[in-house]
């Protein structure tokens, strides 16, 4: 059985999920809404990122019993440029981290770019996200990473990423 899973807070990971849902014709659901992961042998899991955490992947996909035959397909989904070389390594050092190293190995990972609308984060984000601004642009240019930069060019802003032509790559999986 196949299956899109998204992780998000404010949606950017379902408007990726909806289109390859509307697409494929596969079902999704968020990841809180997973029962039993291991009904499923094709699991595409589009995770947003927070402090380069993917939502709810680890909780999800750690719960994989047997990897025979599975098809783990994982997209990240930030604001950070996915195209950068630097960016996409802190992310997968990060996976690693959340991921089982057997997962880990099998899985087939995407980068994609999502969308932030300061007006609409809750109180909580907006805090942790003027804390790390403040912080960052203290920091040299040349010495910030692709996150800091991702941060600094869309903080307070309302910006939205979301394109079709970050999953082309991820679609010849399908
Ligand atoms: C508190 C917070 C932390 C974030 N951390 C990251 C990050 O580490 N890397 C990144 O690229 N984007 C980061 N973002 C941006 C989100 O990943 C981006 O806005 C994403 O599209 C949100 O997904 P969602 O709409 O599915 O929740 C962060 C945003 C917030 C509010």
């Amino acid at each position: 059985m196949k299956i899109i899973i998204y992780g998000t807070v404010y949606g950017s990971s379902k408007r990726y999920a909806e289109i390859l849902s509307k697409k494929y014709n596969m079902e999704m659901k968020s990841f809180n809404e997973i029962k039993d992961i291991n009904i499923y042998d094709e699991i595409i899991y589009i995770g947003s990122l927070y402090a380069g955490g993917v939502l709810g992947m680890k909780k999800t996909l750690n719960k994989i019993k047997d990897l025979t035959n599975k098809k783990i397909i994982i997209a990240t989904c930030g604001v950070a440029d996915p195209l950068d070389a630097e960016n996409i390594e802190a992310i997968r050092n990060n996976m690693k981290k959340q991921l089982k190293e057997e997962i880990f190995n099998i899985a087939k990972i995407y980068h994609i770019r999502g969308a932030i609308d300061y007006t609409k984060l809750s109180g909580k984000h907006k805090f942790m996200m003027k804390l790390l601004y403040k912080k960052c642009i203290k920091i040299p240019e040349e010495e910030r990473t692709p996150d800091m930069r991702g941060l600094i060019e869309t903080y307070d802003k309302q910006v939205d990423f979301i394109s079709e032509d970050y999953i082309k790559e991820l679609e010849k999986e399908v």
